[in-house]
């Protein structure tokens, strides 16, 4: 059998995990918000439209922030047509997606629903086919208490108390020629400057995300970024990167290291910051907003969603990208969240993109039922658990050779550390058919550095993990009939003294929890 070896050395800490990394994201796009969150003649909606099975599901979820309205939907959205009476609400063409939008969920009743699902709203600005005014107005709109035009509007919709976002994206994927509005960095930065400034002075709480690369391989990446900071600095928060990785031609060796993808890719972003001089103890640092990742089969959008959009119909929410996710998927979309904790100094929040049935790890059909996909474990297990102190093992493991990105870890892995000196592992074996016998090194870890023996104080209150099921493979899906894929006990699990050991079976996602004995003893506790 393949053995790992780990050590967890709390004195390593890179600092405290940023809560905002269990992002999510929700479009108007396909069928991620009609017939996704609203469908008012499902049997489970309620009063307000919104479906209460599929609340449930995002509630379970556990994710901490939402982004919203998109995506390349923002770009040509007026964010007015989603406010006031709805019965008066114009139906538009939606030019990036090539569908009807009816606008019959705007600001409020999202707003509202992102309240309801415990999710911190993050907003998108137009500087597709708008720019700084509108941007203004629809913050003023949403944020100024009263006694002023908009915020006098937003009262007579309903909404006494303002929204109070304080996330606001600049734009989205500008640098990319599909975008509607696309501009170069010089162009799009000196837009994002002023847009800034103008924001911040309505309302001097914002945090505000430039707009990154749309990913690693944009022609522009790196000078787009050196650009675009040299504009924003000292106005903008965070800078964004987005980063979707797929199978491709049946190479399951490579997609499984996605993970050292994003490393890398976050990292140049990180080195970047630095160079600009914006870098974690400058005096207004700039963090990374990684604000859409997810394993994404653009090729099947390419070859059987875009033509059915591209026909010359333009349908209302039609199904677009409606990614079936299996047990590999799943266990890439654990070892991102293992490489984006990795990097929690830098990465300041993350959204997996997107929430449901858009690429999402919740599906639903209408009129029917609502239900967890693959990815959906990990990505909750994450939220749920990911608190404290984030801490990089020292790992001594095999390596893997990928035709794409050489040399990757046959196991990966992240942890964090509670004040209490409670645990949590988080574990990617990225071998397709080998089990991996594992120990970990506890290390001096209970009560912090300098209380050597307290980590024998340790006790084991769970271990899971997420692998292909009895009578399975790894393409094995759940879908609207069955669900046969989730997270199952880990075997061979035992606690000696400070040193931990299992077997993580071949190609999974594991996540094992340890608590200081008599301290914390239920999952309850430990807010899962
Ligand atoms: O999440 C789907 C799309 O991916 C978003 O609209 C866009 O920003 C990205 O290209």
């Amino acid at each position: 059998m393949l053995s790992a070896r780990l050590s967890i050395d709390p004195g390593t800490s890179i600092g405290v995990v940023p809560r905002r990394l269990f992002g999510t994201f929700v479009e108007h796009m396909g069928r991620s918000v009609y017939e996704g969150i609203y469908e008012p003649t499902h049997p489970d909606a309620r009063p307000d439209g919104f479906r209460a099975d599929v609340l449930a599901l995002v509630q379970e979820l556990g994710a901490t922030t939402v982004r919203y309205p998109g995506g390349n939907f923002v770009s040509g959205y007026r964010w007015e047509d989603g406010v006031g009476p709805r019965e008066s609400r114009p139906v538009r063409l939606d030019a990036a997606w090539h569908s009807v939008e009816t606008n019959q969920v705007g600001l409020h009743e999202f707003a509202d629903w992102a309240r309801e699902a415990r999710l911190e709203l993050m907003y998108a600005v137009n500087l597709g086919t708008r720019g700084i005014a509108e941007a203004a107005d629809v913050l003023e709109y949403a944020n100024h208490p009263a006694g002023t035009a908009l915020a006098e509007r937003r009262r007579a919709n309903g909404a006494e108390e303002p929204f109070g976002i304080r996330l606001w994206c600049l734009g989205n994927e500008v640098d990319g020629p599909w975008q509607i509005g696309h501009k170069t960095a010089d162009e799009y930065g000196r837009l994002a400057a002023e847009t800034a400034r103008l924001m911040k002075f309505v309302d001097p709480g914002v945090e505000l995300v430039a707009a990154g690369s749309s990913n690693a391989e944009m022609p522009t990446f790196g000078e787009w970024e050196r650009t675009v900071l040299r504009h924003t600095i000292g106005l903008v928060d965070h800078i964004s990167l987005h980063a979707y990785y797929e199978e491709s031609d049946g190479d399951a060796a490579s997609f499984l290291a996605s993970g050292t993808a994003l490393d890398r890719y976050i990292e140049q972003v990180a080195a970047i910051i630095d160079e600009a001089g914006a870098g974690p103890e400058s005096e207004h640092p700039v963090g990374i907003s990684v604000d859409e990742w997810n394993v994404w089969y653009q090729r099947r959008w390419n070859e059987i969603d875009k033509p059915v959009v591209m026909n010359g119909a333009w349908p209302e929410h039609p199904r677009l990208i409606e990614d079936a996710y299996s047990v590999t998927d799943a266990v890439v979309v654990g070892s991102l969240l293992v490489s984006l904790l990795r990097h929690g100094d830098r990465v300041t929040m993350a959204n997996l993109a997107q929430l449901v049935n858009v690429i999402a790890p919740i599906r639903s059909e209408p009129g029917g039922p609502a239900w967890r996909q693959s990815t959906f474990f990990p990505f909750q297990r994450a939220a749920a658990l990911a608190h404290g102190r984030v801490v990089t093992p020292v790992v001594e493991v095999p390596s893997i050779r990928t035709a794409v990105h050489g040399e990757a870890p046959l196991v990966d892995a992240v942890a964090t550390v509670r004040d209490d000196g409670g645990i949590v592992l988080f574990v990617t074996n990225r071998s397709l058919d080998q089990e991996v016998a594992l120990e970990v090194a506890l290390g001096d870890v209970v009560g912090g550095a300098g209380s050597a023996g307290r980590a024998s104080a340790l006790q084991l209150v769970s271990a899971e993990t997420l692998c292909t099921p009895p009578g399975g493979d790894r393409h094995t899906v759940n879908d609207a009939g069955a669900q046969p894929v989730g997270m199952t006990d880990l075997r061979g699990v035992s606690l000696d003294g400070a040193l931990l050991t299992a077997t993580l079976p071949a190609l999974s996602w594991s996540v094992v929890v340890l608590a200081p004995s008599g301290a914390l003893n239920s999952e309850e506790q430990l807010d899962v």
